[in-house]
């Protein structure tokens, strides 16, 4: 029998998940595809998904623009996805599709197989910049890990104040302006960049100009096309650690792909080689 793995979202003709997930059914043995399924706005979603159900689709990933949009047409929700509100990973079994997000717990994994220090330290002061879909996944997954002080600075505040409030409240959390994120950056440990300024490519657009930082911090940015933003190169010229963005995509499809086939892909020297694809 062969697997039947996609993605679903708009526009996703470039997406790099099949390259993903064709290697980790490779490594797995396990036949199957990982086809893109577009679905433009124009096409009934509906429609689209119930071709899906009739050809037996065994697990699918979901992007922009139908994160929340899918969670009308699941059978049950995973906790995690239900507080953040956002669905990235369906399993399809026994006639019923479930709704995960990998996106923040891919996040978590990531950062902790490279700065293992971090972790360590559950005071550690975290920024998180930008109130978007991500931010939500990010923030939650943090908050999982026990981290008590985790600020997010946004250009619109209520956005960020609905972060604030996910699941139990056990974290300290301020909710800072840009500017005001700009004259407190080098009080933080930890700084995510997960706007989407920076996103064209050779872009010099930043979401806060970076001067001057703490040279113990480590600094990530979530955008991995391209994968050396302005905020990342910045962040390097001072002497902070820098985190790219692919490797939260690489890692929270090695859950999404574990949640299908309840096996755990190694991403051994994958982490190198879709840097080299990026750069
Ligand atoms: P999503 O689809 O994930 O929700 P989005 O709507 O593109 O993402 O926005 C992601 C983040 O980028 C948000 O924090 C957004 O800020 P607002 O909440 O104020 O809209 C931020 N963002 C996008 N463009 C921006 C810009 N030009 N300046 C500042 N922030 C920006």
């Amino acid at each position: 029998m062969q697997l039947k793995l996609g993605l679903i979202g708009f526009p996703i003709k470039h997406s790099l998940s099949p390259w993903i997930h064709n290697q980790f059914l490779d490594k797995s043995g396990i036949k199957g595809t990982y086809s893109i399924m577009e679905i433009s706005p124009d096409d009934s979603f509906e429609q689209e998904l119930e071709r899906m159900k009739e050809n037996g689709i065994d697990g699918f990933n979901v992007t922009v623009p139908y994160k929340k949009q899918i969670i009308n047409y699941l059978d049950d929700l995973d906790k995690n996805a239900e507080i953040i509100g956002a669905v990235n990973t369906v399993v399809c079994k026994n006639g019923k599709w479930v709704g995960y997000n990998t996106d923040g717990i891919g996040y978590v994994i990531a950062l902790r197989n490279k700065f293992p220090e971090i972790f360590r330290d559950k005071t550690n002061r975290i920024l998180i910049i930008g109130a978007g879909g991500a931010a939500y996944g990010i923030y939650y997954g943090l908050k999982s890990e026990g981290f008590t002080q985790i600020d997010i600075a946004n250009r619109t505040h209520s956005s960020a104040k609905a972060i604030a409030i996910l699941g139990d409240n056990n974290v300290e959390t301020s909710i800072l302006t840009l500017d005001e994120a700009h004259e407190s950056i080098n009080s933080y440990n930890l700084i995510i960049q997960t706007t989407s300024v920076g996103m064209k490519p050779n872009t010099e657009d930043t979401i806060i100009p970076i001067k001057s930082l703490n040279q113990k911090s480590v600094v990530s940015d979530i955008i991995y096309q391209p994968l050396n933003t302005k905020f990342l190169m910045d962040a390097k010229k001072t002497g902070a650690s820098i985190h790219y963005g692919h490797t939260m995509l690489l890692y929270q499809a090695q859950y999404a792909f574990e949640l299908w086939t309840n096996k755990k892909m190694p991403i051994d020297n994958m982490d190198q080689q879709l840097k080299t694809i990026l750069e």
